[in-house]
């Protein structure tokens, strides 16, 4: 099988609606073959993010992103074209044409690292589960981790004297170069050879989004190993600020929950998922990023934070505050009793008593206010300076207008000052953050123009009624879209049926934008429009453009009879003449 011909029979076998369904909330418009939902590209308040059945693309109004399902899958995954490809064929069970035809070098490259993880975690896991792994299995049992659990989760046990994935690698041809390009892999110094980076510990296979194996978390079974949790270093395939432990499982539930559930560690997210809570990710000692909660936010605009109770934790969750704030999560902070996390809290008080807690976390403010308190004394002038200090950059960073007001409700209780006075504060610093925010400018397509797209891309018989009448209207080229329909008439000569990527692929990129406009455009005019109603919309256009020549020729009649030019007056006569009859 060619390579073109897997692309189309991949793209006629895959909805990207469907696709882009598993990373993006979607919603259906009336209807129609318009879905929207909030871009995953950029951070956004309303959706301006559009999928296309029909035409299967999609487009961000807010930030320009757009492409097909192909497209869709490299960047969101940051995958190559080829990665991208391999993913969905493997998804929804259509052949690859051979691999050695398509991959180009780096493909190739990030290939053979996805397949050592791969390798990798059999390995691990096989080990867990020998007659060698019994320490290893008897740790995960004094800390009530079941094997299902630990089945589930891939984990393994790396063996300690640090050889075995070099000689598997070696085995199945790897260079030591590509081993140590896959992280999983050090040279020695002396260049006396290789060993493995993960040496006698339990192993937690960390997945992309999508499932597939991209590092590992490895944490310390013998007292005194150090580090406590050794991470894969970042490879071709592992950017730590991208990553979200678990959030290839947790997707669905977050969806369904309507809210995440944000841990610090491998074992809290084991923990509470196993108590039943599936909506948990963790961020694995990496500072939270904005990448990070741009995932989470796709799939539920709500947020728990359930850091560890220690300093530590408090200060990765103070931090954590202005970046969510930032791209508009409601965030509740919950801070467990007892000094516990939130694995040890659910070991102690069962699954019930966190599902609780979880029900009455409080909002974020009132966790960072009273973390504010305990540090200055409110009493003084110079205590309830800190405290603005403290919380107005926080609320500065809520794009929401609604969540400010509520929060300043309780700011104004909580300083005991005036409602007012705390409103004018909050406007003001708002306004001064607000004042660079500027709006793409839209342009709203012409109704003809839409109704004439449509015709054209989705119906044969419309085509083949309105391009011999098209085709002779000059007024086409007053058309916003002049570059786009004369494009749809050189594929139709082309003998080609066009498409909205066949067309998309060949226009310049103002006219892409414009195109993804006229697709997007008004639901009733490009859903149920009749061949009848283009024809008469073509006919309409032809006759309006005849009456503004006959009123053209008209005038220019007028003013060679004022200027006595009597036979420029009579040829022109002639011809208007002429205009009438057709
Ligand atoms: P346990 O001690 O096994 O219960 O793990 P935990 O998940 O409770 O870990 P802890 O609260 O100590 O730390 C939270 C997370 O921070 C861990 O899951 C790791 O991802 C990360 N972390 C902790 N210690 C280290 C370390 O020494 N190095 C690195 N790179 N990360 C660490
Ligand atoms: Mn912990």
């Amino acid at each position: 099988m060619g390579f073109e011909e897997f692309k189309e029979q991949l793209k006629s076998t895959v909805d990207i609606v469907h696709v882009v369904g598993e990373y993006v909330r979607l919603k259906r418009v009336g209807g129609g073959p318009r879905y929207m939902g909030l871009c995953p590209f950029h951070t956004e308040k309303s959706a301006s993010f559009s999928v296309h059945s029909t035409h299967q693309f999609y487009k961000c109004f807010g930030c320009g992103a757009g492409g097909d399902v192909f497209n869709f899958v490299m960047e969101i995954e940051r995958l190559t074209f080829w990665e991208a490809a391999k993913s969905l064929a493997e998804r929804y069970g259509v052949p690859l044409p051979k691999r050695s035809e398509q991959a180009d070098e780096e493909a190739k490259k990030r290939g053979g690292i996805f397949e050592m993880h791969d390798q990798a975690a059999r390995v691990f896991r096989d080990l867990l589960f020998s007659p060698a792994g019994e320490e290893a299995r008897s740790y995960l049992k004094r800390r009530g981790l079941s094997k299902e659990t630990a089945e589930e989760f891939g984990l393994g046990l790396s063996e300690r004297g640090g050889q075995s994935l070099v000689r598997l690698f070696e085995k199945h041809g790897y260079s030591h170069e590509d081993m140590e390009a896959s992280g999983l892999i050090l040279r020695r110094t002396d260049g006396s050879g290789c060993y493995d980076r993960f040496r006698g510990r339990l192993m937690f296979p960390i997945h992309s989004e999508s499932g597939k194996i991209i590092a590992f978390g490895g944490r310390a079974l013998a007292e005194g190993d150090e580090p406590k949790y050794l991470n894969s270093s970042e490879t071709a395939i592992y950017k730590k600020s991208h990553v979200l432990y678990n959030l290839n499982r947790a997707r669905k539930a977050v969806q369904e929950a309507g809210f995440s559930i944000l841990v610090e560690g491998y074992m809290d997210v084991i923990g509470v998922y196993a108590a039943g809570v599936h909506n948990v990710v963790a961020t694995c000692g990496t500072a939270l990023t904005n990448f990070q909660v741009r995932s989470l936010r796709r799939h539920a605009g709500d947020l728990v934070v359930n850091f560890d109770p220690d300093n530590a934790g408090a200060n990765a969750t103070e931090r954590s505050i202005p970046i969510l704030l930032e791209e508009g999560m409601h965030l509740k902070v919950l801070q467990l009793s007892g000094e516990l996390d939130p694995d040890e809290f659910i070991k102690e008080n069962g699954p019930e008593a966190y599902v609780h807690a979880l029900r009455n976390a409080r909002g974020f403010f009132h966790w960072l206010a009273d973390r504010t308190r305990a540090r200055v004394d409110k009493t003084t002038p110079d205590g309830t300076v800190a405290i603005w200090q403290a919380l107005l950059p926080t609320i500065q960073k809520m794009p929401d207008r609604i969540m400010r007001l509520a929060v300043v409700d309780d700011l104004a209780d909580y300083m005991k000052m005036e409602k007012s006075v705390v409103l004018g504060e909050v406007r003001r610093a708002v306004s001064e953050r607000s004042g660079h925010v500027k709006r793409r400018q839209e342009t709203l397509p012409d109704a003809n123009e839409v109704l004439l797209l449509h015709a054209l891309l989705d119906s044969a018989e419309a085509r083949q009624e309105i391009t011999p009448v098209l085709r002779q209207l000059t007024v086409l080229e007053r058309f916003q879209s002049r570059a786009i329909f004369e494009t749809i008439l050189r594929m139709i000569d082309a003998g080609e049926a066009p498409s909205y990527t066949g067309l998309e692929g060949r226009l310049a990129e103002p006219d892409k934008e414009r195109l993804a406009a006229l697709v997007f455009a008004d639901d009733t005019l490009s859903r149920d429009f009749t061949t009848e109603q283009a024809v008469a919309c073509v006919r309409k256009l032809a006759a309006g453009e005849r009456e503004a020549r006959r009123d053209d020729l008209r005038r220019q009649i007028k003013d060679a009879e004022r200027a006595g030019d009597l036979p420029s007056a009579m040829r022109l006569l002639e011809e208007l003449g002429r205009q009438g009859k057709n």
